[in-house]
């Protein structure tokens, strides 16, 4: 088999924002004039350590301070492309929270502009596709996500769909009927966060309340047999995030991961790195590290890379050459 990182994939589940690097953070940091709480390097580094989702949140939601103009934008994404292009990635579909960025006073143009500006080359630049999902913030209200949702269509902000995050427990998916069905009838494509830290119910809601496609995260599914036959019967794709579940420990260790469950289960499961900047590695290494703990063959590891491209959003003929 080729090297993991040669493997072609898809990765349908990237924040953009959590792909931000320490060193890019500091560099964003000096040429913004802005002071983070943190003036090294190592201060920086000595804050990765997580008790959960929402102790990551604020981190990732501090870190974004450095990002103001399109050119921090656009330099973020291509410095994620840069490394996903070494990891095999030939198809990506990015998040980004534009109501982040508003709330930091940064207006939907720049954060779109920027992401959706370096994203339009980066099949030339980087031999990877791209589609870009606005992301909504399920700790925000949905009168919030609304009126965000509106003004990107009056925009005519270059995103494909929309998808929903941050801080799940509390905030359950029939909070955003009305967003999702907004999204829907205005065309786009839908996925959600859940089941990461929330329980199974909040995938059922997911599913029937939101008629999302895809589930983010969905490994608590495995606590409900019946959710688990739904899951598997529909295919509907799971995009699962090993080293994310392992350092925000929605798991308590790697070997109590239950993607082996899930393969076994028959469901569409795929591997993907969330926010690898915080969580200790891009998706050549959410890969490596299932191989070796889970002692997978060939043949999963090639049905994992495969499921990522059946289950994007990526144009026939691009399937079509990806598989
Ligand atoms: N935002 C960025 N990463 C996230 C995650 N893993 N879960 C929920 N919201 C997020
Ligand atoms: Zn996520």
């Amino acid at each position: 088999m080729r090297s993991l990182s040669t493997l072609p994939k898809a990765e349908l589940h990237l924040h953009i924002e959590g792909t931000l690097e320490p060193e890019l953070i500091l560099e964003l940091a000096t040429r913004n004039h802005i002071t983070l709480p943190y003036a090294t390097l190592a201060q920086l580094r000595a804050q990765y350590e997580f008790t959960d989702l929402q102790s990551f949140l604020n981190l990732y939601y501090e870190n974004m301070a450095v990002l103001v103009t399109e050119d921090d934008f656009a330099d973020m994404t291509r410095a994620y492309l840069t490394r996903a292009r070494e990891a095999g990635v030939r198809h990506a579909e990015i998040m980004f929270d534009p109501q982040a960025h508003l709330a930091r006073g940064v207006s939907l143009a720049t954060s779109v502009n920027g992401i959706a500006g370096a994203l339009a080359s980066s099949e030339s630049d980087f031999g990877i596709s791209t589609v870009l999902i606005a992301a909504f913030l399920r700790d925000e209200s949905q009168d919030s996500a609304l009126s965000v949702l509106a003004d990107l269509l009056e925009m005519k902000a270059p995103i494909i769909g929309i998808g929903l995050d941050s801080a799940e427990v509390g905030n359950p998916p029939s909070k955003f009927v009305k967003l999702f069905e907004n999204a829907r009838a205005a065309g786009l494509r839908l996925v959600a966060h859940a089941g990461e830290e929330g329980p199974p119910s909040y995938v059922w809601d997911t599913l029937d309340l939101l008629g999302a496609e895809r589930i983010d995260h969905g490994i608590r599914s495995v606590e409900d047999s019946l959710l688990v036959k739904r899951l598997a019967r529909e295919q509907v794709p799971l995009t699962v995030c090993p080293l994310s579940n392992v350092r925000l420990r929605a798991v308590d260790s790697l070997a109590a991961h239950p993607l082996p469950q899930m393969l076994a289960s028959g469901l569409n499961v795929c591997l993907n790195s969330d926010d690898p900047a915080y969580f200790g590695g891009y998706a050549e290494q959410n890969f490596e590290v299932v191989a070796t703990e889970f002692a997978f063959d060939t043949d999963t590891l090639e049905r994992l890379a495969a499921n990522s491209i059946t289950s994007s959003f990526a144009t026939v003929e691009r399937k079509a050459q990806l598989l």
